[in-house]
């Protein structure tokens, strides 16, 4: 989490669910499955996501579960398994005749699989379930992974939203940080995928890379420009426990390497500038699109607004009915409860009280960069004004936020330190805890 003391310390995360993942249990499993055997809360809208775990390379600073030393049979192991979890989800009474109303495929890299190795995988979805209706269709990818055929299958297979983890232009950072591919590769994916003409290409930039510098930054930020995505994602480089940085940190291998805070947000704050000059809108803290009108993401915002997600694959996370759960992290038990056991690999969950819910429903649209009070007295039946009168008071007179009886609206400073701004929000026992 991004805190006020300026250095970016081991242990900083994104926020990016309430209560923190560190209070979910394996004994709220038998909530989880009672919420999956449910019929659907009437109107809550569906998604489902789909984990691939592997990569070609382990980025230095990354903290997904990933896998880089699968080959070709292990990878079919996995693919079949998770055919096997979607033909058990598309069977839970928790479905009801809901049709997806996005589909997010996330990673590791879903890229990392062959034109070959997706269609198949596709085929055999399609077996159990279909995304037709959908509104969105990500599929999150490597720039380096990508080859003509493959972008052109991505189309076929009906993927509305490309989102492109390009990170930093210049060949040194991306070698620094132990990204796999270099600015070469890059360009030469985009001009297939603009050929294929997706609705909306988001490209993945972080402030913070080891090695960035203001030059550097500024010519991503112009570069970024030239390519003109549909959409921007900026992430502010957060050093979680279980990256190779962080090992190397706590190990005393190194000193830390990455921008502090104060660079962080001043090259942010640079790109808003530069992107709102070219046209773009800022959509949430992390992120610029060019017509908010055309193309917003779905995936984000329904999930912000209390959406079911029906997470599948290695470690994914999910929520129905106002219960969190998580997919067993481990790949040999994961494998045998799909394919051996016949039943979802779930790991840990988390019953939501309503208030928690309210929470975070509440904490995640603030970083969307508004609060509309009327919406959650509706739904909550709470004037958040009221109910957390003296927080928002706090975050008003630091300049971050701005208080109207109908409306919450972050300042620029407040876009700048969205994360940091959530933590008071939290129940009084998860306070100062790990959230992780
Ligand atoms: C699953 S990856 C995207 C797809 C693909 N694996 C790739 O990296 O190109 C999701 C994104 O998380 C971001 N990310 C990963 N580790 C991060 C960290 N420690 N701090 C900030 N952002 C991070 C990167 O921008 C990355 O593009
Ligand atoms: S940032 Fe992307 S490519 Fe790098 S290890 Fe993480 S998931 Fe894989």
């Amino acid at each position: 989490m991004s805190t006020e003391s300026t250095k970016t310390e081991v242990g900083s995360y994104f926020i990016s669910n309430y209560p923190p993942y560190s209070q979910w249990k394996g004994d709220h499993l038998d909530a989880v499955t009672g919420a999956m055997q449910a019929p659907p809360a009437a109107d809550t809208p569906l998604g489902l996501y789909l984990h691939i775990p592997f990569c070609r390379k382990r980025c230095k600073f990354c903290y997904f579960k990933v896998f880089t030393d699968q080959n070709a049979k292990d990878i079919e192991a996995y693919v079949s398994a998770l055919c096997r979890e979607i033909e058990l989800v598309s069977k839970l009474p928790v479905m009801g005749d809901r049709q997806f109303r996005f589909v997010y495929f996330g990673g590791g890299t879903p890229s990392f699989l062959s034109s070959r190795q997706l269609t198949s995988l596709v085929d055999r979805l399609r077996a159990n379930i279909n995304w037709d209706k959908a509104e969105e269709v990500t599929f999150e990818c490597e720039p380096g992974t990508l080859q003509e055929n493959k972008v052109k299958t991505l189309k076929e297979l009906g993927v509305t939203r490309i989102s492109l983890g390009i990170e930093n232009f210049s060949d040194s950072v991306l070698e620094e940080n132990g990204r796999a591919h270099l600015s070469k590769e890059v360009y030469r994916a985009w001009d297939w995928i603009q050929a294929a003409d997706f609705a909306n290409v988001n490209i993945d930039l972080i402030s913070g890379m080891v090695g960035e510098t203001w030059d550097n930054w500024k010519y991503n930020i112009s570069q970024t420009i030239k390519l003109s995505p549909e959409s921007i994602t900026i992430y502010q480089m957060e050093l979680p426990f279980n990256t190779v940085y962080s090992k190397d940190i706590l190990g005393n291998k190194i000193e830390t390497p990455v921008a502090d805070w104060e660079t962080k947000r001043a090259w942010l704050n640079y790109a808003y500038d530069e992107f709102l000059n070219a046209g773009y809108k800022i959509s949430s803290a992390y992120t610029v699109v060019k017509d908010n009108n055309k193309v917003n993401f779905s995936y984000r915002d329904n999930l912000w607004g209390g959406a079911d997600l029906l997470a599948t694959g290695i470690a994914s996370f999910g929520h129905v009915g106002g219960v969190h759960y998580q997919n067993k992290a481990d790949m040999k038990q994961y494998k045998t409860d799909l394919t051996e056991l016949g039943k979802l690999p779930l790991g840990r969950g988390y019953v939501a009280t309503p208030h928690q819910l309210l929470v975070r429903e509440m904490i995640l649209q603030l970083k969307r960069g508004f609060l509309d009070v009327g919406y959650f007295k509706q739904k909550f039946n709470v004037d958040i004004t009221e109910r957390w009168k003296s927080e928002f008071e706090q975050h008003q007179s630091d300049e971050m936020l701005t208080v109207t009886p109908d409306r919450i609206e972050l300042t620029r400073k407040g876009f700048l330190h969205a994360d940091a701004l959530l933590p008071p929000f939290f129940e009084d026992e998860f306070q100062g805890i790990r959230y992780t």
